[in-house]
C-alpha cells in the first residue's frame, strides 16, 4: 500500500550540511519527496508535535534539542512508508542503530539523533496534518 510518512531533519544535522547527503539516500531507495519546508520550530510548535512524550524525564531535553536552529521538515511517499523509512533511519538510539542507517552515520545521542520518522499510520496522518495543508503537497503520479 503506498503510505505517507513525515521526517523532520534536526537542527544539528542542518549545521552539520547534511541535507543533501540524507536526501541522496532517501531518494535513492525509491521514497518520493512530496511536500518540504525549512522553518525553525518554536517552542509551541515543538510541545504541541512531541506532546505524547510530555511525562518522559527528557521532554525537556527534546524541546531544547529541536528549537536550537532550523529544521527541514518533509512527507515521502513510498510502499510502505512509515516501516520502510524506520529501516532506513535506524533504531532510536544510535548505538542500537544498523550500521549503513542514517542515525547510525550521523546521530550524536539519543536526542540529537539526526532525523525523526513518524511511528505508526496515526502518527503520520497527525504529523503531516501538524506541518502541511494539502495544497503543500504534491502526491507523485504512478
Ligand atoms: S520512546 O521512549 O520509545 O517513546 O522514545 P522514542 O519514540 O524512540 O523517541 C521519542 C523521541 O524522544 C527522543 N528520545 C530521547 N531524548 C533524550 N533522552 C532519551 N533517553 C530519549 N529517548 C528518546 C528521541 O530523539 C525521539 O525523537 P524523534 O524525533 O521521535 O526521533
Amino acid at each position: 500500500m503506498i503510505e505517507r510518512t513525515l521526517s523532520i531533519i534536526k537542527p544539528h544535522a542542518v549545521k552539520k550540511n547534511i541535507i543533501g547527503k540524507i536526501f541522496t539516500r532517501i531518494e535513492h531507495i525509491g521514497f518520493k519527496i512530496i511536500g518540504s519546508k525549512m522553518i525553525r520550530l518554536s517552542q509551541t510548535q515543538a510541545i504541541g508535535f512531541y506532546i505524547e512524550h510530555k511525562e518522559k524525564l527528557f521532554f525537556q531535553n527534546i524541546i531544547q534539542s529541536i528549537t536550537l536552529g532550523p529544521v527541514m521538515i518533509f512527507v515521502l511517499e513510498k510502499e510502505n512508508a512509515i516501516q520502510h523509512f524506520r529501516d532506513l533511519i535506524g533504531a532510536t538510539n544510535p548505538e542500537h542503530a544498523l550500521p549503513g542507517t542514517i542515525r547510525a552515520d550521523y546521530a550524536n545521542n539519543m536526542t540529537e539523533n539526526a532525523i525523526h520518522g513518524s511511528d505508526s499510520t496515526m502518527s503520520a496522518i497527525r504529523e503531516i496534518d501538524y506541518f502541511f495543508q494539502e495544497s503543500e503537497i504534491f502526491p507523485h503520479c504512478y
